[in-house]
């Protein structure tokens, strides 16, 4: 008789989504449910960390409720209780993880305390049974920017990251120059379609630089100044910035690969992974390097709370029992410890 596929239980509380699911191992989700604060934070421009870390104290335990109600399950059902401990805002992270914490306690089954960025480089392998170690990975999401060779769970060499601002952000800050409102990405993107990518000059920064790092600082200025001229329409804009920053990723790319060895695939995750002109490159790099490209589906690709049920699952099988119950809430938490930092980078991971 094959064994019952085992059910984890994910939460989410890093940034501004609030998030609930049940995944089993048999890659089946059997609900996931996602409250966006996207209203909450627009009149700022961006996140207020104390009013996100408020919001997921409102909405997480009616989530959580509605995904055990919505696939028939108890908690008693789950093997284990999944939850994002970092790296993110703090307030937030505490939140998901002292209420996982609880559950774990009340139900006398193991917590997994799990890495977010751990959790986007592994939903790959959610979406796709074929995908297998080692593949190179660019993560691209509103706080980082990395391409990583990830080995297997618990395993990432970092081989690049950004000196400056992420990819996510760089959309973000564009679109609050251009007036596009919050969450900036999926605006510049579709206002893009209507731009002529080459009609405004930008930089494109760290291009053929030896060291495969990004950076995207000098590039954001460069929208801001080109902006203020007055000389260009947004459109115009929107398309010139996306265009310099794909031109960035394919050439940092290109010297990553050259320089990781064997890899069984080329995979993109994080929130920018759902820009469709950003996947279109990647696959079209993919193809020159003779790489199968894979991208997970777009709710997989910004942030969910089946991805950390999944990365839990991935723990599991790889012979963890769980956390202890004191595991504290983590900032900061680098995937590739061993990594040495970028030059001329600042503090982030
Ligand atoms: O992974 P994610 O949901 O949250 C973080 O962990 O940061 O990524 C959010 C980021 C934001 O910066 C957002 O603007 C960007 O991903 N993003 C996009 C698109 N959809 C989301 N950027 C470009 N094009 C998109 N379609
Ligand atoms: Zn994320």
């Amino acid at each position: 008789m094959t064994p019952a596929p085992i059910i984890v239980l994910g939460i989410e509380s890093s940034c501004d989504e609030t998030a609930a699911a049940l995944v089993d191992s048999d890659r089946r989700i059997l609900a996931q449910a996602i409250a966006s604060q996207e209203a909450e934070h627009a009149p700022y421009g961006g996140v207020v960390p104390e009013i996100a870390a408020r919001a997921h104290v409102e909405r997480l335990p009616g989530l959580i409720a509605q995904v055990l109600d919505e696939a028939q399950v108890t908690l008693d059902d789950c093997d284990a209780i999944a939850a994002t401990a970092g790296p993110g805002l703090i307030g937030g992270v505490m939140v998901g993880l002292v209420t996982a914490k609880a559950m774990a306690m009340a139900s006398d089954k193991p917590l997994l305390a799990i890495n977010h960025l751990e959790g986007h480089a592994l939903s790959p392998r959610l979406a796709d049974a074929t995908l297998t170690f080692p593949y190179a990975l660019l993560l691209v999401s509103g706080g980082h920017c990395q391409i990583l060779r990830v080995e297997g769970m618990g395993k990432y060499q970092r081989i690049a990251t950004t000196i400056d601002d992420a990819l996510g952000e760089a959309f973000d800050k564009t679109a609050k120059i251009l007036g596009l409102g919050y969450p900036g990405g999926p605006a510049v993107e579709k206002l893009a379609l209507q731009g002529d990518a080459k009609a405004v000059p930008l930089p494109r920064p760290l291009l053929r630089s030896s060291e495969p790092h990004f950076s995207f600082a000098g590039l954001k200025s460069a929208v801001l100044r080109a902006h203020d001229t007055g000389t260009y329409c947004d459109a115009d804009i929107a398309a010139s910035f996306q265009q310099a920053a794909i031109d960035c990723i394919e050439d940092r790319l290109n010297k990553a690969l050259a320089q990781m060895g064997d890899v069984t695939a080329l995979v993109v995750a994080g929130g920018v992974a759902a820009n469709k002109a950003v996947r279109g490159a990647l696959e079209g790099l993919a193809q020159s390097a003779q790489l199968p490209f894979i991208a997970p589906p777009m709710e997989l690709c910004t942030d969910n709370a089946a991805m950390i049920a999944w990365a839990g699952l991935e723990k599991l099988a790889a012979g963890a029992s769980g956390d202890p119950l004191d595991f504290c809430a983590r900032p900061r938490w680098p995937l590739d410890r061993d990594a040495a930092p970028a030059r001329g980078a600042g503090v982030k991971a």
